[in-house]
């Protein structure tokens, strides 16, 4: 499936990925170090209330790089959350592989969860109120993960503050308190306070889940800033299918599982002009298993077993018709 579309965000985009590459690049120590900066494979979460088992992620695979910025997209219930929660050292794992930096998520000591925890991740999370104190102003907000940190000094606080609000760009709510922000402007604060102590991943489960499509896209631009110019890895999810135009890489994820991929490029058309091509891959797991987009078992009303051919450059999928299959196997 292969949509192009012609937006001013391209030169953007690409020029802003690119930094992020770089800086992510220097804060690895080379190119070479930046595979897989998060990875899992066969991750399995399982949660068990009242003998009631539910499987909310059944063999999730997912790789992503030193420096992406990636957007997770998914039905209610997929497993979105509970995918977040577990990288961010929140929840445990039941099973299979999860690995942030040189953390082994299934194997954390408390001791080792806890500097995990502060010193590796930053977090921004839905509801507004979580995430900033109502009776600090922005900056103080901002200052404060430095100042329990105790890692800089009372003036060195205070500047990389406003040097990151300027970056999310609400340096002029420096001094108010939440109360008087809006909720887009709550969160930029948000994903300025989560970066404060300069973490590696940055988290957050729809930060822009409040808020009307214009204030999401303003979230999404301190994102991209953030990425840009610190080269944190950030993962964010989403209900919002429209957030692909946000980012390069967006991964679906359905029955706790990933399903496809999207993935925007920047080519020069035949006319000189760039476009941005957005290309939909299904993800294909270890084992060799993939899912069908619904759509397209929809519209070819695929059931129970389909026909696969090899021809010599891709795989042909067709209805396992019942009856004709019973004609061949007579013939
Ligand atoms: N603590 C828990 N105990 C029992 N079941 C849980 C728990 N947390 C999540 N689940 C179940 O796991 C599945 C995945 O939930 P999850 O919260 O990860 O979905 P989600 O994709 O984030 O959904 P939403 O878009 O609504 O936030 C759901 O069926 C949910 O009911
Ligand atoms: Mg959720």
């Amino acid at each position: 499936m292969t949509a192009t579309a012609q937006t001013p965000l391209v030169p953007d985009l690409a020029a802003l990925q690119q930094r992020a590459a770089q800086r992510a690049a220097e804060r690895a120590g080379g190119q070479d170090r930046l595979r897989g900066h998060i990875v899992c494979d066969g991750l399995v979460r399982i949660f068990k209330t009242e003998g009631v088992e539910v499987v909310a992620l059944q063999g999730l695979d997912l790789v992503i790089d030193r420096g992406e910025l990636v957007a997770i997209v998914g039905a209610s219930g997929s497993g979105k959350s509970t995918l977040l929660n577990i990288l961010s050292g929140l929840d445990t794992p039941t099973a299979g592989i999860a690995r942030v930096a040189d953390y082994d998520l299934l194997s954390l000591s408390a001791k080792r969860r806890l500097s995990y925890r502060r010193e590796l991740v930053g977090f921004v999370w839905q509801q507004t109120g979580r995430n900033l104190l109502p009776y600090l102003t922005a900056l103080e907000n901002v200052e404060l993960p430095m100042q329990l940190a105790g890692k800089r000094s009372r003036r060195a606080r205070r500047e990389r503050a406003r040097e990151l609000l300027d970056m999310v760009g609400v340096g002029y709510c420096a001094d108010r308190r939440p109360g008087q922000l809006s909720g887009g402007e709550q969160q930029r604060c948000a994903v300025a306070v989560a970066v404060a102590n300069d973490p590696e991943v940055l988290f957050a489960d729809e930060p822009t889940g409040e808020l009307d499509e214009a204030t999401g896209a303003e979230v999404f631009g301190a994102l991209r800033t953030i990425n840009a110019e610190l080269g944190v890895t950030i993962v964010v999810v989403t209900h919002d299918h429209a957030v692909a135009t946000q980012v390069r890489r967006t991964v679906a994820i359905r029955d706790g599982r990933t399903a496809s991929e999207v993935r925007r490029t920047a080519r020069v058309g035949a006319d000189g002009n760039t476009e941005l091509v957005s290309e939909e891959y299904a993800v294909l797991d270890r084992t060799g298993r993939m899912q069908l987009p619904a759509a397209f078992v929809d519209a070819l009303s695929l059931r129970d077993r389909v026909r696969l051919d090899l021809e010599p450059d891709h795989v042909q999928v067709r209805p396992g018709d019942r009856a004709s299959d019973g004609q061949e196997e007579r013939a």
